[in-house]
């Protein structure tokens, strides 16, 4: 493998999705990674294999790859760029968002432990947590997204922290040095899937978390044509959860990673214009007389806006808001609306528009959906690279159609 060169630079986003913080030169000294599509890499004779397997035992590496289940170059070079941008000392993907959120807590929990979970969090990891970590004995408790509700919720045996932010649909922002202070108070991990912030908006390492998660399939990919998921953290803490990696192999192949790396090189560009867009979408859905009410954390109104403000460098492309009207007004609104595609996720070149309730959760009993805020008339947007201009004109169209 040829010589790597260190840049010691305290690079920003951009630059960092592009280079990352080492340059690892290329077989045929391609500009791009090149797709390695193998299952395995062969040795030239026994004396190799030797040396690679007493190397091995010795914890030295003299060569990265034996077989696919354990890494692919492409991948590792995704892993490498991921870990410069959150400013990371080591990224470890898998092959989608929750892939990452079930293997990290899998490798992490405890049979005798209590994990608490902040409210508002992504559909199916409130299903993990409530429905199958039950059945392993681990005691769960989802409490609201705030310092305060989680050191109330702490029991002897708490040894996780997992919390969202911003959350899904509400885009809560969490304090994150509160819930640290909290979590180190009583001896806790904490995990955060960041998903909707990203590390161009947040930092969650420099607050102080232990471990960081993304669904790669949103911001990172950036296309709406991959699934992948990465965690991230310190190195040592992390030994464990590269060995349950390279166990299960719940990885992306060489084509999706090459596709993410591909999403990393614009990755801040993307968010700027992510950035901007949610934030002149969010002031003027505020403004519109069809719109009860809007959720977006850089608007004043929103709960959390102090947080978001002191926290955020941009608040991103997701805004949640309330059609006035019932059932049939925001169908229409919908079924009116141009360019956005009804269709859940973020994050990607194209917008997204969902009714919650009809499409996330859809199979929740009513009054436990109401409860949970999931109202008829709860819109959820997820602007793309559009022109601006473009998406105001195409909601401002529909809203004029209810
Ligand atoms: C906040 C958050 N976490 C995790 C996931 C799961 O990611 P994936 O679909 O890549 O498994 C999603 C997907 O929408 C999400 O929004």
């Amino acid at each position: 493998m040829p010589e790597k060169t260190r840049h010691p630079k305290n690079w920003k986003p951009s630059t960092l999705g592009i280079h990352g913080q080492d340059r690892v030169a290329h077989a045929h000294f391609a500009v791009s990674t090149p797709i390695v599509q193998t299952s395995n890499y062969y040795f030239e004779n026994t004396t190799e294999v030797y040396e690679f397997m007493k190397a091995k035992k010795e914890g030295r590496t003299i060569r990265e790859h034996e077989y696919g289940r354990y890494g692919n170059p492409t991948q590792q070079e995704c892993e490498r760029k991921l870990a410069a941008i959150e400013g990371a000392e080591r990224a470890l993907l898998f092959s989608t968002g929750m892939s990452a959120v079930i293997l990290t807590l899998m490798t992490y929990m405890r049979p005798d432990g209590h994990i608490i979970f902040t409210s508002d969090c992504y559909r199916q990891t409130r299903d993990f947590a409530t429905n199958t970590l039950s059945r392993f004995g681990i005691e769960v408790s989802m409490v609201d997204p705030t310092a305060e509700a989680i050191e109330k919720a702490i029991r002897p045996n708490t040894h996780i922290i997992f919390t969202e932010s911003p959350t899904n649909p509400y885009l809560r922002v969490l304090d994150l040095p509160a819930i640290v202070t909290v979590a180190r108070r009583h001896k806790a991990m904490t995990i955060i899937d960041a998903t909707l912030a990203t590390p161009y908006n947040v930092k969650p390492l420099e607050a102080g978390i232990d471990i960081v998660i993304h669904s790669a399939t949103k911001y990172f990919g950036g296309h709406n044509d991959l699934l992948a998921g990465v965690t991230l953290g310190r190195r040592d803490l992390l030994d464990d959860l590269y060995r349950m990696q390279r166990m299960i192999g719940a990885m992306p192949g060489p084509f999706t990673c090459f596709l993410l790396e591909r999403g990393l090189k614009t990755f801040g560009l993307r968010m700027e214009q992510h950035n901007r867009a949610g934030m002149a979408v969010a002031r003027m859905l505020e403004s519109h007389p069809k719109v009860e009410k809007v959720w977006y954390p850089g608007l004043a109104s929103h709960p959390d806006h102090a947080i978001a403000r002191k926290q955020m460098k941009g608040f991103g492309s997701l805004i949640s808001f309330l059609i006035r009207g019932g059932d049939a007004e925001t169908r229409r609104f919908i079924d009116s609306l141009e360019l956005f595609l009804i269709t859940p996720s973020l994050g990607g070149s194209e917008s997204l528009v969902t009714q919650m309730s009809m499409m996330s959760f859809f199979d929740y009993p009513e009054e436990y959906r109401l409860n949970i805020g999931i109202v008829d008339n709860l819109v959820r947007v997820a602007l793309g690279l559009e022109d601006v201009e473009d998406l105001l004109s195409a909601l401002e169209q529909a809203l004029g159609r209810i």
